[in-house]
């Protein structure tokens, strides 16, 4: 089955009339083609693939090599679906020139649609600059994994009225700075709808309610793959370790039995072997 891949444009088109999108990751061929084949319009190859792909406690360690070993066969995989690539941590806050080197770098050698990266209000300047020089920006605003020290853990966010308001400011930041949407993470169900009521933007969420106009998971995360650890916000749509774990010990169960290989899988060409 094909689909249309979304342009730049289409992002806030789809605001205005209140189409619904769905953005999850991805962070290698396989699993970038399964979700091309779906109807799933955005990928984010995001450093959670620090956590799921290289058994990391978190993101800070994830490098920019990592982010480009693993976008560019994500980009190949979905010829489709728009892919975004994730900035890791300390490759874009140290100042604007590093931000365009490093930004521009990953779309260049990624071939990747658009990058995204953590941060508020602070980071508006930035992005203006970004934003000139042809980079279109994903924001992400709420529960940052990037600075999870500095808001005291893996916390919902946006939890005060001091804090919800600076999130929408952060928000109106963002979009006036020329970020094309943004990823609001873990916030209380009313606190996404306020941001996402107060740009024209679209706000995808994670954990950030029923009220955003986009809805984002990680597909490890729903489809049941990821062991360690599950968010309260995550729906399970699949039991897929499960079936893997099943598939793996009836592999084993069989070859221990005798039973695999068949005659079915082996090549049965008559062959007089010399003595
Ligand atoms: O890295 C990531 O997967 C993310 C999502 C949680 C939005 O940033």
């Amino acid at each position: 089955m094909s689909k249309k891949k979304m342009s730049i444009l289409d992002f806030k088109k789809y605001k205005e009339e209140g189409k619904k999108i769905t953005y999850v990751t991805a962070y290698d061929y396989t699993m970038a083609s399964i979700v091309n084949d779906s109807d799933t319009e955005v990928i984010l190859v995001g450093d959670s693939l620090g956590m799921i792909m290289l058994g990391y406690s978190g993101t800070i360690n994830v490098t920019m090599d990592d982010m480009i070993h693993h976008i560019k066969p994500v980009v190949k995989g979905a010829p489709d679906t728009f892919v975004i690539g994730d900035m890791p941590f300390g490759s874009y806050n140290e100042s604007i020139e590093q931000a365009i080197h490093n930004c521009s770098r990953m779309m260049k050698e990624t071939l990747c649609d658009a990058i995204k990266l953590e941060g508020g209000a602070k980071y508006a300047p930035m992005i203006k600059e970004l934003v000139k020089a042809g980079i279109p920006v994903c924001g992400h605003i709420g529960l940052t994994p990037q600075t999870t020290t500095s808001l005291g853990g893996f916390k919902v966010q946006g939890g005060t009225p001091e804090s919800a308001k600076q999130l929408i400011e952060d928000a109106k930041a963002l979009e006036e700075a020329g970020c094309f949407g943004i990823v609001l993470e873990c916030v209380p169900s009313v606190v996404g709808e306020a941001i996402t009521k107060a740009v024209s933007i679209p706000i995808f969420g994670i954990g950030a309610g029923p009220h955003v106009d986009c809805q984002v998971l990680v597909t490890q995360d729903l489809l049941g793959m990821y062991g360690d650890f599950k968010p309260k916000f995550v729906k399970l749509y699949a039991h897929i370790r499960e079936e893997m774990v099943r598939a793996l010990n009836e592999f084993h169960r069989e070859t221990e039995e005798g039973i695999f290989p068949s005659e079915e899988y082996s090549f049965n060409k008559k062959v007089e072997i010399p003595e």
